[in-house]
């Protein structure tokens, strides 16, 4: 939809810190989504400011700072880690004399390279289509009337019409297909829900380790790698608790702070997995520098998706890294809260399924005796 950075694409990345706090953790994580997206961070440009310019984002003074960082570094795309506008967009690419993206337009890029299942990438899809349909203002004609190209004027008003009006039939068309996806889903956890299983879904901010600790648990060859949103599609596995039978297990999609919401909406067949899950298994990377500010991110999208209800219990992972004690950990009330493990080294794995087991036998009791109540009525 927009131009992927290549492999071999130098980019400047632009922070502005709003007193938002956690600023190095935000660098370090948008030149790691930078790298997922095959580019190179060549330079960082940082600023201060009570809010967003309404034209440039930045002040004009800043912008023209990025643009001598853009010519000395030779770089091809700057990367605003924030949502700008679509007439910022535009306003800095004129300034700049270079491409300007945004972090919601990473994102979508790096979604768009991962996905792997047919449902995956129709997702993306709908999500970069709707992303894009907020920016097809003469979206791209002042880039090429800069380099003044001759014959390079862009597409006229006509054109963005007909534009306009092709992409609203593929949006039409993606979101009737995904429809389709999302009802043979329901028919899929109807009949699962027939068998009374309970259903666990792994939910946790992007390189976690859900997909290391889905595989330890299920020893399922779920793609795990450290490269930001390895995983795209839910895989749900079953997973055989002795005592307390089958339960099913699902990896999800990895989150991240201020995820873009066409994303959001477009992957709504995927997180519905989620939201009817009986439990969640939030997987901490419990080595961050940015934990909390790592949890709380999940935890609003999934309020935002309308799980954030669900039952939880923290999952604590990495602990080869911080030296903990893998543990089960119980709040005031003598609710399990959080178990430390290492998915890695499968040091307190026994721990979860132990706890997994305590808490299918209770949904089976509960079952049970919720069927018994209409005999006894
Ligand atoms: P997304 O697909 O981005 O959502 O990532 P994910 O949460 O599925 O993470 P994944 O399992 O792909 O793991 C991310 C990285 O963390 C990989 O390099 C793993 O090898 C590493 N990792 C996972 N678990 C552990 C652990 O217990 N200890 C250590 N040291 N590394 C781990």
């Amino acid at each position: 939809m927009f131009d992927r950075p290549a492999s071999g694409t130098r980019a400047v990345v632009v922070q502005v810190d709003f007193s938002q706090g956690g600023i190095d953790e935000r660098l370090a994580e948008v030149t790691l989504l930078t790298e997922s997206a095959g580019a190179t961070v060549v330079a960082t440009v940082q600023g201060r400011r009570q809010a967003p310019d309404p034209a440039f984002y930045v002040g004009k003074g800043k912008a023209d700072e990025i643009g001598v960082v853009v010519q000395l570094n030779e770089a091809d795309i700057v990367i605003f880690n924030h949502d700008i506008t679509a007439a910022q967009q535009r306003n800095l690419e004129r300034r700049l004399n270079c491409r300007v993206i945004d972090r919601s337009a990473l994102i979508l890029d790096i979604f768009a390279l991962r996905a792997k299942s047919h449902e995956g990438k129709l997702q993306v899809e709908l999500a970069q289509l709707q992303h894009l349909s907020t920016r097809l203002v003469r979206g791209w004609t002042h880039l090429e009337r800069q380099k003044g190209g001759i014959g390079l004027r862009g597409p006229g008003e006509k054109q963005l019409e007909t534009d306009r009006r092709l992409l609203g039939e593929r949006v039409k068309l993606l979101k009737g297909r995904l429809a389709q996806l999302e009802r043979q889903r329901a028919v899929r956890r109807r009949a699962r829900e027939r068998r009374e299983v309970l259903t666990v879904s792994l939910v946790g901010y992007t390189n976690a380790g859900k997909s290391t600790l889905f595989n330890a648990l299920t020893k399922a060859g779920a793609y795990a790698a450290d490269q930001l949103f390895a995983t795209l599609d839910t895989t749900s596995r079953r997973l055989f608790l002795g005592e307390a039978g089958n339960i099913v297990v699902s990896d999800t999609v990895g989150f991240i702070r201020d995820l873009p919401h066409s994303l959001v909406a477009a992957f709504h067949a995927t997180l519905e997995e989620t939201i009817s899950a009986d439990l969640l298994l939030h997987v901490v990377d419990s080595s961050s520098d940015d934990r909390e500010g790592q949890i709380a991110a999940v935890n609003g999208v999934l309020d935002e998706i309308g799980a954030g209800q669900l039952p939880q219990i923290q999952v604590w992972n990495k602990i080869d890294v911080t030296l903990a004690s893998a543990e089960v950990q119980r709040d005031a009330c003598g609710k399990i809260s959080r178990v430390l493990l290492s998915a890695r080294t499968g040091e307190g794995l026994d721990l979860l399924r132990q706890v997994l087991t305590d808490v299918a036998l209770e949904h089976k009791a509960a079952l049970a005796s919720a069927q018994q109540k209409p005999d006894s009525d």
